[in-house]
């Protein structure tokens, strides 16, 4: 069960990192949120708009208790897979847990022409740092259970797949 999986907020370069990771380390990658869009034959906006929210975290569920015989992959998760306790103790089964950190003044503008965050937008701009901090805050006890924590607000793509390397070569 060599797999190593991505956590955190929109925005912390979970899918750049991954792909790159993935390349290095000759692994398959794996984006949950792609996996989720196939399936679906919608965009993650569209499922959000036409079955909402409640219906998408379903299909984050769904997903998650499918990955089963899953080795030797880099998964990205979506910023909200994380934030559930059977989610978080089912991926802690398959591998091992790299929370990309990222402050909120990182996050904004990284993610502000993102098309597929529709949690966050229409926030109105005044708001929208306001948002991603309350979001932090409730969810960084679910991210800060990984095995690993790196902050990136001050790295590069580059920089951050050299971190992630660095600690999966010598994991404990
Ligand atoms: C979400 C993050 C998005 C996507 C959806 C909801 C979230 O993924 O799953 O828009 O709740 O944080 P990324 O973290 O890849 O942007």
């Amino acid at each position: 069960m060599a797999n190593l999986i991505l956590l955190g907020f929109m925005g912390a370069g979970k899918s750049v990192v991954g792909q790159r990771l993935a390349q290095r380390l000759g692994y398959r990658f794996l984006d949950t949120d792609k996996r989720i869009e196939a399936k679906a034959e919608k965009s993650i906006s569209q499922i959000f708009a036409e079955y909402g929210e409640l219906h998408f975290r379903r299909l984050e569920r769904e997903l998650v208790g499918k990955l089963t015989e899953i080795n030797n992959a880099v998964i990205a998760t979506g910023g909200g897979m994380a934030v559930d306790p059977d989610n978080l103790r089912r991926l802690k089964t398959l591998g091992r847990l790299v929370y990309l950190r990222a402050a909120a003044e990182t996050i904004l503008p990284r993610i502000l022409n993102g098309h597929h965050r529709p949690l966050l937008f229409p926030t109105h701009p005044d708001r929208q740092l306001q948002k991603i901090k309350g979001l932090l805050i409730q969810r960084e006890p679910y991210y800060n259970q990984a095995d690993h924590i790196i902050d990136t607000s001050n790295l590069s793509v580059p920089e951050t797949v050299g971190e992630v390397l660095k600690w999966w070569e010598n994991r404990p």
